[in-house]
């Protein structure tokens, strides 16, 4: 009886891997909401864990602790109990789906889609964004092939990973045009949310937050 019990906990629990959007809970969705507060654990980074009131047992994710909590998230899971990850902005775009697919792909998944950063960046730039390259720089180094995507006439929203300055430094050593136009959104949704314009060797001068996003036109 108590294995049919465990195994029918099994068999219902989820995995739901939760997009909380930018930062910001204006931009947080009534499923991310509702998802959060129907399941048993909720694990997420400290911004992301911040924007519900959550009853439920909690973990904190950082960089530090983040494969095991993914694997840990999957115990629960295979356990019987329903789980929420926290990814800020769109769980499939440099997000937690990616790296829970590679370690389980065979537990019951549910995706809620997040508003994410390359969308609002978009939204704010007033550029429609299926006409623009959008590059992530998250768990890759700078290479070459980043120079024909900002060459081909589109502009580039890029999610840097690092000091927008370093790719830069790349870019124009590459032979990109130094006086190219370029943005970069820090800290999108904040309260100290902040946009600015400037051209492409401006930018070897300056310090940005690991928050922000970059497009070059
Ligand atoms: C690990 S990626 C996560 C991307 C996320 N899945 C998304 O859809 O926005 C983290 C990067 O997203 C960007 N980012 C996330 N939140 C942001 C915000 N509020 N403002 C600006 N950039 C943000 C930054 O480039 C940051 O380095």
């Amino acid at each position: 009886m108590i294995l049919i019990v465990l195994l029918m906990g099994f068999l219902m629990s989820k995995l739901y891997i939760v997009g909380v959007g930018p930062g910001s809970k204006e931009y947080l969705t009534q499923i991310a909401i509702s998802t959060v507060s129907s399941v048993d654990v909720v694990i997420g980074s400290k911004r992301a864990l911040d924007l519900f009131g959550i009853k439920a047992q909690k973990h904190e994710l950082n960089v530090k602790n983040m494969k095991n909590m993914l694997n840990q998230s999957i115990i629960m899971v295979k356990e019987g109990k329903n789980v929420a990850l926290l990814s800020t902005g769109d769980p499939g775009f440099s997000g937690i789906l990616k790296p829970i697919l590679e370690l389980e792909p065979h537990i019951d998944i549910e995706v809620i889609p997040g508003i994410g950063s390359v969308q609002l960046c978009a939204a704010k730039l007033k550029i429609p964004w299926d006409t623009a390259n959008i590059v992530t720089m998250h768990g890759k180094g700078i290479s070459e092939g980043i120079i024909d995507i900002i060459n081909n006439g589109k502009p580039t929203i890029i999610l840097p990973n690092f000091q927008p300055s370093e790719l830069v430094h790349f870019l124009i050593e590459k032979g990109i045009d130094h006086q190219r136009k370029v943005a970069i959104c820090e800290r999108l949704s904040y309260e100290d949310e902040k946009i600015v314009k400037m051209s492409l060797k401006d930018v070897l001068s300056e310090e940005f937050s690991y928050m922000c996003v970059m497009v070059v036109y």
